[in-house]
């Protein structure tokens, strides 16, 4: 069938006028345009972020089937189908989101990946209305859909969907050539993925071996996880960015890893030569991510930690200059390096230490205002008021329990 589709190229016939030479021409303008779009797609670069894959694949599969939205959802533990990405048009506010979920059975994608159906064409999405995603992807103005399965090792990982805002759009000619595409698009897919999950796997061994010696609770780096998310997201970051810093963020400090016991774990304040110590962590922790880079640089990009690296390199650099390893200035330092500068003192100010007890919420928010400008980029720290609410909500649920609690509760006990 593949063999089929391919027609070697053929270049138009010239000068000629007879109706059915023109309409020759057209056909072979169109066997080649299909034939360049498929060698397009065989010849894709492995990329390592699924964000970098959904724009590289999108814009094009979009301008050539028309269709206005192109998007992801992967199979988890054979039942949870999920969305992971989408490439649209500005046009269209997404409602059928990232990481909306449904059970695999409670659609019919379920029956589709087990007859091994090759497309499916939905020509109005409005008779689905049964379908929660059907009511979604409807409500954002598409009324017809593409979909084809992710196959990988004769297994369906996942399904491609194109959508349209006209009923009827696609026809069984588009439904094959996507299938035709999907063959090399599953491959390279399953190559990200795997790319991704090896890194995030990585960094969160890293995370978990610093535990086991520092004193800061997990809590603290799901606080800044998440309170730099929020700050990334109300910034108005690119997505994928938006998720790197928040996985990345808990890694800012894993460069202790390298500082010695007695310093890492004094519990009172450290001296000059302790602190001239402790300052080392950045450029440890900067080492050890380029060393994993440069060592695994056959298999992933120059810049698949990039977000990383700049978080833990920057993250006590100072707006002012005043801060280390480098007294970079303003914007000379990375954007997720202010974010997380911002989250990880006030997560500091809000908790206790061993050489210090916490500061009050609205007390440690004055701090961080103050510091607008000199410790801080400004522009952070007023999305940081204006988000003071989910910042709370985050503060509230995650607080740690305080060393007189527990007594309070073991005595109680
Ligand atoms: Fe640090
Ligand atoms: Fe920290």
């Amino acid at each position: 069938m593949v063999e089929k589709m391919y027609i070697s190229k053929i270049n138009p016939l010239d000068n000629v006028m007879i109706k059915e030479e023109l309409e020759f021409n057209e056909l072979i303008k169109e066997a080649n345009l299909r034939n360049d779009l498929i060698d397009y797609f065989r010849n894709l670069p492995y990329v390592d972020s699924i964000e970098d894959y959904i724009n590289l694949v999108g814009e094009q599969v979009c301008s050539f089937f028309e269709a206005g939205r192109f998007s992801l959802a992967l199979i988890h533990d054979d039942e949870i189908i999920a969305e992971v990405a989408y490439f649209s048009d500005k046009n269209h506010k997404p409602l059928l989101d990232k990481g909306f979920k449904q059970k695999l059975s409670e659609t019919s994608l379920g029956k589709m990946a087990k007859d091994g159906t090759k497309f499916r064409i939905i020509n109005d999405l409005r008779q689905k209305e049964n379908s929660v995603s059907s009511r979604l992807i409807v409500k954002e103005g598409f009324l017809s859909n593409l979909t084809v399965p992710a196959v990988v090792n004769g297994k369906v990982i996942g399904f491609f969907f194109l959508a349209s805002e006209e009923i009827n759009h696609f026809s069984e000619e588009d439904g094959l050539m996507f299938y035709i595409i999907s063959l090399n698009l599953s491959p390279k897919l399953y190559h990200t993925l795997s790319i991704q999950s090896i890194i995030s796997n990585f960094g969160n061994s890293l995370v978990n071996l610093a535990e086991y010696r520092d004193n800061e609770t997990g809590n603290h780096i799901k606080r800044v996880a998440l309170y730099s998310k929020t700050l990334a997201e109300a910034l108005g970051l690119e997505p994928k960015l938006v998720r790197e810093i928040y996985q990345f963020a808990p890694l800012h400090d894993i460069g202790k890893i390298g500082v010695p016991d007695r310093i890492l774990l004094k519990p009172g304040k450290l001296d000059e030569d302790e602190w001239a110590i402790m300052k080392t962590h950045v450029i440890i922790g900067m080492r050890i991510l380029e060393e994993f880079v440069e060592s695994s640089s056959d298999v992933i990009g120059k810049d698949a930690l990039r977000t990383a690296i700049n978080i833990v390199a920057d993250h006590h650099e100072k707006w002012d200059g005043s801060g280390y390893p480098f007294g970079k200035k303003g914007e000379e330092i990375s954007i997720e390096g202010r974010i997380v500068a911002v989250a990880d003192v006030f997560d500091a100010l809000t908790t206790e230490r061993p050489y210090k007890k916490a500061f009050p919420f609205d007390e440690s928010v004055k701090i961080i205002e103050e510091q607008a400008g000199r410790h801080f980029d400004p522009e952070v720290v007023r999305i940081f008021m204006e988000k003071l609410d989910v910042i709370r909500m985050i503060y509230d649920e995650l607080k740690d329990v305080r060393s007189e609690e527990i007594c309070d509760m073991t005595e109680k006990d």
